[in-house]
């Protein structure tokens, strides 16, 4: 085997272990938070950007799937559980924070009051315990003040500003805005 095949050998070799990583994660999500993915409201936030071009829906899935790999590379020992529906609900304040209107009420302080807002929303559709309402709570630590007292609330917290910092530079693309469904 001449050095040309060796490297697309090796490069067939790490494709297929990202693409088998993707399924796992894919799957434990679906297992943990199926509820929540096929949920009309948690749908919905595919109308909402978060930053960039990348939507709530995608940011929220993409800090879910980063929370797991942190988790396992650093082995903290998160429960799972929580930590996938903590993450897959810590963004969902469930309105677009670009729009003006809402700007103009809020005052620009969509930083500070969505922690608070998006735990109302998930309190009325799903029965959290105190990891997840922690996880929601204070993922924008330190503008929370009061630091995460749970493991799960700080790999959510260091997993979603990694994606937002992404996000913001434009390495991570999304595709903008999906207008087939209405915002609520
Ligand atoms: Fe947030
Ligand atoms: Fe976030």
């Amino acid at each position: 085997m001449n050095l040309r095949q060796v490297l697309r050998q090796r490069r067939r070799e790490r494709l297929h272990r990202l693409f088998e990583r993707h399924k796992r994660i894919h799957a434990l999500l679906k297992e943990h938070g199926d509820d929540i993915l096929r949920s009309d409201n948690f749908r919905k936030t595919r109308a909402h950007i978060q930053h960039g071009t990348m939507t709530v829906h995608n940011h929220c899935m993409n800090v879910a799937r980063y929370s797991l790999l942190l988790n396992k590379k650093l082995r903290i020992g998160c429960n799972k559980h929580d930590l996938i529906r903590g993450a897959l609900l810590h963004d969902y304040f469930l309105y677009d924070w670009h729009d003006k209107e809402y700007l103009a009420y809020r005052q620009r302080l969509h930083g500070f009051h969505h922690p608070a807002t998006a735990l109302r929303n998930a309190e009325k559709e799903y029965l959290l315990n105190d990891t997840q309402r922690e996880i929601i709570k204070k993922h924008m630590w330190p503008l929370s003040v009061i630091p995460p007292m749970c493991r799960e609330a700080w790999v959510v917290t260091a997993a979603d500003k990694y994606c937002s910092f992404l996000e913001t530079v434009g390495v991570h693309k999304g595709h903008g805005a999906y207008r087939g469904e209405k915002a609520s």
